[in-house]
């Protein structure tokens, strides 16, 4: 293989064949192409504003970068491998367009800070799509709980039995998480927009750049304080591989409960045949697939974030090319993410409720019995010993095999005297939701509340 054109100079000749083939990165930063065309073009035009272009210079690379970029688009662009990466081969192309010109672009700039910016570029943008999936998810997840807020279901903790809660509430906890993550991915967004273009190799360069006004020109907020912390920080991509990572781990918790409440022994839900498959074996099976692979593939993303700690720990400054393995882990965190946040919508927006049988599993495990409690509590009974009682109660129920509500009360007065007739509307389980009214709550006010916050959120994104 011949020398390569960019860096060759010194090189009698170029890289063995499998060399090449190992280190070069075009293959998949190819898709870096737009980013890196939009960070050249404003480095070009800080090159003339600043005098080390000529103005006619500055105006033939920008044109010839949109030439560049319409042949990509069109599926002309010849990538070639040997250029090893999206620069080189953007650059080659450039140069082969407008000619001699094409090689004054790389001034006052190296591929270390070009590589940075344009992964920044990228990083971004795939964030912003990531946060417009979660709005919608959000905007899914809200309009389902509000047809729900007086059917019950059992509230659970260690996945037992505990207190009764609207089946809004359950779901507008998942509307939260995905609200988090949205603002987690904002807060992100400011050190991901930070551009390292001037850092140059790692010392910074000796032409009189205007960093500033190149970040300005990407839409970026900020630049680099430290040229070396420029070139060789990924922050960046592990914050955002983290932020996809918790949007997977939120998604997978609840791919895990729609699996358990498709399940007939809860038989919570019914999944649409669409989001659903048979088995070659079971004629009667229809399974979650779609749900198992979510909470699956939270996997890849995990590694992709524990993938590239393990690139950087170990790193000395400055640019070291083990961050060239900062890019495929990423994409393919954000291919998950993406595409895992439109399949959730899909897959809730067919789901089916059966709250008649979430009602009835409501008599199931004592779900009141803190209502017992709590009642024996306003009649003066201090809460530890109010408790002893009411698990006298539940024990004598389960000995029975019948609810709370169905031990008669002369049963419960030889239990404590302070029993009355009271004791049975207070032990209804719709009673006992529309009662939880504190802050962020099941009750159907406190629900409402929450629906209010996030529509005005969505409402307020929307503008
Ligand atoms: N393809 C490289 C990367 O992704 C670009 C920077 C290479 N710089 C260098 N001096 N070898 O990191």
């Amino acid at each position: 293989m011949k020398t390569n054109a960019s860096w060759g100079g010194r090189f009698s000749e170029g890289p063995k064949e499998a060399v090449a083939a190992y280190t070069e990165s075009v293959s998949y930063d190819k898709n870096l192409w737009q980013q890196d065309i939009r960070a050249s073009k404003a480095h070009a035009r800080m090159l003339a504003r600043q005098g080390i272009l000529t103005r006619s210079e500055g105006e033939t690379l920008v044109e010839g970068l949109d030439s560049v970029a319409e042949e990509i688009r069109s599926g002309r662009f010849e990538w070639r491998p040997e250029l090893e990466d999206v620069h080189m081969n953007i650059e080659a192309r450039l140069t082969e367009i407008v000619g001699d010109v094409g090689k004054r672009l790389h001034t006052g700039r190296s591929r270390n800070d070009q590589v940075g910016l344009t992964f920044r570029l990228f990083v971004a943008d795939c964030m912003t799509q990531w946060q417009d999936k979660l709005s919608q998810l959000v905007e899914r997840i809200t309009d389902m709980a509000q047809l729900h807020v007086n059917h019950i279901l059992p509230g659970c903790t260690h996945l037992q039995p505990a207190q009764p809660i609207s089946l809004a509430h359950h779901l507008l906890a998942y509307a939260w998480m995905f609200h988090r993550d949205y603002h987690r991915l904002a807060d992100t967004m400011h050190r991901v927009r930070t551009s390292p273009l001037g850092a140059a190799a790692l010392a910074g360069t000796t032409y009189p750049l205007d960093p500033v006004s190149v970040a300005e020109d990407v839409g970026f907020e900020s630049i680099y304080q430290n040229s070396m912390d420029a070139v060789s920080d990924r922050d960046f991509v592990l914050e955002a591989l983290f932020d996809a990572d918790l949007v997977m781990t939120h998604l997978s918790r609840l791919c895990e409960e729609l699996i358990l409440w498709a399940n007939p022994n809860f038989g919570y839900i019914r999944l649409s045949d669409g989001y659903s498959t048979g088995s070659s074996i079971m004629p009667q099976k229809k399974n979650p697939d779609v749900a198992e692979l979510m909470r699956g593939r939270t996997g890849r993303v995990t590694g992709s974030l524990m993938g590239l700690l393990t690139v950087v720990k170990g790193l000395p400054l400055a640019y070291n090319r083990d961050l060239q393995e900062d890019k495929e882990g990423f994409m393919d965190a954000s291919h998950t993410v993406v595409t895992s946040l439109s399949v959730m919508e899909g897959m809730l927006s067919e789901i089916t409720f059966n709250t008649d049988r979430m009602e009835a599993a409501c008599r199931k495990g004592f779900l009141n019995a803190t209502e017992m409690a709590d009642y024996l509590v306003s009649r003066g009974i201090p809460f530890r010993q109010a408790h002893h009682i009411t698990g006298h109660a539940v024990a004598l129920a389960e000995q029975k095999g019948c609810t709370l509500e169905e031990l008669p009360l002369d049963e419960l007065q030889k239990l404590d005297s302070h029993f009355d007739d009271e004791i049975y509307a207070v032990l209804d389980c719709h009673a006992a939701v529309r009662r939880r009214e504190t802050p962020g709550g099941t009750g159907p006010k406190s629900v409402h509340d929450q629906l209010d916050s996030l529509r005005d959120w969505l409402g307020a994104l929307k503008d």
